[in-house]
């Protein structure tokens, strides 16, 4: 696991967005695997200015997303496949067919599970995952007590990720209670992996990454076994 500390936010976001255009540059047909959520944010912002100024082409890359609400619909403003667009692909030129999010209104949740699972496989891996990290040590919704040999699964959501999410929503209530998320296992069949870790809350979060026992009840210390872990983060440990 190499870690990468950060002067801050905006140092470690524009890192990894170079990171990312680095690598589209180096294999236009990337598989991306996405993150969502307050973290990657303005790396996102990075992305679309380089795009912008620089035409990095995307027309060829695929990008898969982690996870997505259970009963939240594409075009509800809390909905990963609307922060996706909004944050990413609304103003890039992937192609539409290339971006691949759970679908959390499947009549049969079980089915997209598998099929999203068949997807991820048939790519052909994903090349460069970005993930974010939970409080609780989630990674994806893999929450506390994910067994590390999960593919693609329906998951419950634990009371703290509510909470934490209940930022989006006017109320805790309004949070869904499921989600569809990318397994542990299916996470570390990536390539390379690059996971973003900022702000105080989250101090205790990296050190139980970075350096706690790997056990299911911190889902993420499974990364610890992965051969090509990069942390990026910006927590001001040592300031
Ligand atoms: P955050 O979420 O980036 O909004 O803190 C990360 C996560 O819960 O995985």
């Amino acid at each position: 696991m190499l870690i990468i500390e950060n002067q801050n936010y905006e140092a470690m976001s524009k890192k990894a967005a170079e990171h990312i255009i680095e690598r589209v540059k180096q294999n236009p047909f990337l598989n991306l695997g996405l993150a969502t959520g307050g973290t990657p944010q303005r790396m996102y912002e990075y992305l679309v200015e380089d795009y912008r100024k620089n035409g990095s082409d995307y027309q060829n890359v695929k990008c898969y997303n982690l996870d997505e609400y259970v009963g939240v619909s594409k075009d509800n403003k809390n909905s990963y496949y609307h922060y996706m667009k909004k944050n990413l692909y609304g103003h890039i030129n992937i192609k539409e067919e290339n971006t691949f999010i759970p679908n959390g209104m499947a009549k049969c949740l079980e089915h997209e599970c598998r099929e999203y699972e068949e997807k991820l496989t048939l790519s052909g891996g994903i090349d460069l995952q970005i993930l974010g990290i939970g409080e609780n040590g989630h990674i994806g919704f893999n929450e506390p007590g994910t067994p590390f040999n999960a593919s693609t699964h329906i998951v419950q959501l634990d009371s703290s990720t509510r909470k934490a999410n209940s930022r989006y929503f006017s109320t805790v209530e309004e949070v869904p209670t499921h989600a569809i998320t990318m397994g542990l296992h299916s996470i570390m069949k990536s390539k390379e992996i690059l996971l973003l870790v900022s702000g105080e809350n989250k101090a205790e979060a990296f050190k139980q990454l970075t350096s706690g026992k790997i056990t299911t009840d911190f889902p993420a210390s499974i990364l610890q076994n992965h051969k090509n872990v990069k942390v990026m983060e910006c927590l001001g440990l040592n300031e």
